[in-house]
């Protein structure tokens, strides 16, 4: 049996839709491999999953679109920041298979420039027709909850059939499961290429990708080190998060727990300012990876990655081979425009 085909517990049973295109390439990237002069550098292009500007998310609502179907579903209800790709990729997927979306937008960055409120991200939702309702404390997930919980009741009294896409912990991690099935992705093609890698480097936000793509390589037996870069909280609550979402794929999958404390890696050396807001070092990776492989990377999440990323190449020795995984992220570089405009502004 190939790997691709591996099974892992009850994943290939579990409601699912397509929505990607097909595999994402696993590339070499020589540029900056040559340029940093330490280990192999790889990208795994889950920035080209191909739906609405392509990002990780579509992976993981192959699995709530899924049960939304199984459920009967009319519309999805989710809840986001403003610049949420999330959001924008749910409301893509509700498109594809027929259903409205409405989204809540919670006011998670503190900035009052009207190009982050309108473009990017906010720009696809208001093209896909999605209905905005927004939320006033970005750091109150319960709250944000909560409150989509009164917005599905509201929906539910006009006749409609919402499903909801929870950010909160204590909900089936559905959206893990896209990162089990791309541990075996990235597995195969590895098999397939002759690659042995020695460490993958990835965002950690809700945990969905870094508890997936964990759990995914462990069942699989492989025990390669897995970094996460903290995108929205310090490494310490982020580690419960991984380890509670780790626990929660097992229960989910009904498999023993593979993933150990000690599998567990994370920095929050790159969160600078906070969430969605961004330092020198962020515009440096920004700069390195658009320069050295035409490699676009977003302010909130991939050039935070990508900061951790660099530092782990820097610090890695010429046998090994290092994979990142670039998450997508794109569209929220145009409501960023005042201050990447600034930094990469040219003169003729
Ligand atoms: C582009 C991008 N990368 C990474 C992440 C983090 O992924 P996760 O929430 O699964 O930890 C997100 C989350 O929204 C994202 O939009």
């Amino acid at each position: 049996m190939t790997l691709r085909m591996k099974p892992v517990g009850k994943l290939d049973d579990m409601p699912r839709t397509s929505l990607m295109s097909g595999e994402t390439p696993l590339e070499d990237m020589p540029n900056l491999t040559r340029h940093i002069g330490t280990a192999r550098l790889l990208v795994k292009r889950d920035d080209l999953t191909g739906l609405a500007f392509g990002g990780n998310k579509v992976r993981q609502l192959e699995y709530y679109m899924g049960e939304a179907m199984a459920q009967d579903a009319d519309t999805i209800l989710i809840t986001g920041a403003v610049q949420s790709n999330f959001v924008r990729l749910a409301a893509a997927s509700a498109r594809k298979k027929g259903m409205e979306c409405h989204v809540q937008l919670e006011d998670r960055v503190p900035k009052n420039d009207p190009t982050y409120k309108n473009s990017g991200n906010v720009l696809i939702d208001k093209m896909l027709g999605a209905t905005l309702y927004s939320y006033p404390d970005g750091e109150d997930e319960a709250g944000a909850d909560a409150h989509l919980g009164e917005l599905a009741d509201g929906l539910r009294k006009t006749g409609k059939k919402p499903y909801v896409i929870h950010l909160s912990p204590g909900h089936a991690p559905l959206g893990a499961l896209g990162y089990v099935d791309a541990a075996r992705e990235v597995l195969s093609q590895c098999e397939n290429e002759g690659i042995e890698l020695d460490e993958v480097v990835l965002a950690s936000g809700s945990g969905h990708t870094h508890g997936g793509m964990l759990f995914g390589l462990r069942a699989l037996g492989c025990p390669v080190r897995v970094t996460g870069i903290c995108v929205r909280r310090k490494a310490d609550d982020q580690r419960m998060r991984i380890s509670n979402r780790c626990r929660e794929i097992a229960e989910l999958l009904e498999m023993d727990p593979v993933v150990d404390e000690g599998d567990i890696i994370l920095s929050d050396e790159y969160l600078g300012p906070g969430y969605g807001r961004m330092n020198e070092q962020v515009l440096d990776a920004m700069r390195q990876a658009a320069e050295s492989e035409g490699l676009i990377t977003d302010p909130v999440y991939t050039a935070k990655a990508m900061c951790g990323f660099l530092e782990r190449a820097k610090a890695a020795k010429k046998e090994q081979t290092l994979l990142f995984i670039h998450t997508g992220g794109t569209p929220a570089i145009f409501a960023y425009e005042r201050e990447l405009g600034t930094a990469f502004g040219t003169q003729g």
